[in-house]
């Protein structure tokens, strides 16, 4: 007797786990999973325990969300990207920025059309795209720019295409998308009637003078694009699970539709905490992005001199890193190396690709900077011994 649905078959554990467990068993320094080893901001942690004190938030919030995070969301589109929100109409907050992928998925795409999936993608888009009966058509970005092919995207679009799934800032490969790339991408979804999905989680997280630039702001964008995002990169904060969906209302009601038979509502206190964290003053997202600035230049110099190849992220917490020239493998096989005879975990691209195109990252990895100083420092006397085993 099968076990499981069809809809599922094809799924496999997911990298993170796989890779965490193997880090633990060698003891290895994990740069592998994108979650900081530090705690959220203590005042943000407050609200959260203020909110389940308060005696008026440990019961069902509304399935939207609670009134206070809605205008929070709203209130932060406009004053980040001069975007005008409705509140009321136009936000759904959900279970992680996971969930919100799901419920525009599930909500937005019937079964049979096309989405295209910029490659190497985030691994919970296909799975999503697949419960949707839909079809994911893959574009890949090209090492070491990782950059797309015009021709490639432009090929991508049929008359099935329903959507695309866009990523800026974009994990793993720390590319921040220019306003050339998104302006050619925006006229191929007006030009063939598709929507955007605009995972935006790592809105906060661009590096040096890269500047961040939120596809829903360009010219005829707002009426088809979706934006997700969450709390659990911006405030540090993974473990909370609170994401959120934005948009025009008209296109925002499918998401609805669906979210409702999702999760209905996310845990209330912790919304009433988001909240408060989204209204921060400046100075906290300056010293965000300084502390992620700092980070980065430590894990680069313990990179240099280890034989990998690599360039500085344009945004994001990851830095990818060609391995061929200390390795002779596929990334699997190179992380596995790295975990039990260095000491070190990061992470193998291969299910961020299609088959198709797996080939195109088969020489990278991705390292991960959201760590403390200390452990960013550690990892520069084991990762030397890459050059000197090679
Ligand atoms: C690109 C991208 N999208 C979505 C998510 C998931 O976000 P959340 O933890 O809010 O569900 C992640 C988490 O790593 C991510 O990197």
């Amino acid at each position: 007797m099968p076990i499981s649905a069809r809809r599922v078959e094809t799924f496999g554990t997911t990298i993170f786990t796989e890779i965490n467990v193997l880090a633990q068993q060698y003891h290895a320094l994990n740069l592998g999973q994108g979650k900081p080893d530090f705690d959220t901001p203590s005042d943000i942690v407050a609200e959260l325990v203020k909110a389940s004190q308060a005696g008026n938030y440990n019961q069902y919030a509304p399935g939207p969300g609670t009134p206070d995070l809605r205008q929070a969301v709203a209130h932060h589109a406009a004053r980040f990207y001069d975007l005008d929100i409705d509140p009321d109409r136009g936000v759904i907050v959900t279970a992680g920025a996971t969930e919100g992928l799901l419920s525009c998925v599930l909500g937005l795409v019937d079964p049979g059309d096309e989405v295209i999936v910029i490659e190497p993608f985030y691994d919970s888009y296909v799975p999503n795209i697949i419960m949707a009966g839909a079809v994911p058509v893959f574009v890949p970005l090209h090492p070491p720019t990782w950059t797309f092919d015009p021709d490639e995207l432009r090929a991508a679009f049929s008359n099935k295409t329903r959507a695309i799934i866009l990523n800026s800032p974009h994990n793993p490969t720390g590319r921040v998308f220019t306003r050339e790339e998104l302006t050619l991408l925006a006229e191929l979804c007006i030009e063939h009637d598709v929507i955007v999905i605009s995972d935006e989680v790592y809105e906060h997280l661009t590096l040096g003078d890269a500047s961040y630039l939120s596809i829903a702001t360009l010219p005829g964008m707002f009426e088809r694009t979706v934006t997700v995002s969450s709390a659990g990169k911006s405030f540090s904060a993974t473990g909370w699970k609170i994401g959120w969906v934005y948009g025009h209302p008209d296109i925002l009601d499918g998401v609805a539709r669906a979210h409702q038979f999702i999760t209905f509502a996310v845990h209330h206190p912790t919304q009433q905490a988001v909240a408060y964290a989204l209204n921060q003053p400046d100075s906290y997202y300056r010293a965000f992005k300084e502390m992620y600035e700092d980070k980065v230049e430590l894990l680069m110099s313990s990179l240099e001199g280890s034989g990998l190849q690599y360039s500085r992220p344009q945004g994001t917490y990851f830095i990818m890193a060609d391995f061929s020239h200390v390795f002779d493998g596929m990334p699997f096989d190179f992380t596995r190396y790295l975990i039990s005879e260095i000491g070190v975990a990061c992470i193998p691209p291969e299910s961020m690709y299609s088959k198709e195109h797996r080939h195109i990252g088969k020489n990278y990895v991705r390292f991960s900077f959201c760590k403390s100083d200390e452990a960013l420092r550690q990892a520069r006397i084991p990762l030397q011994k890459l050059r000197l085993k090679a």
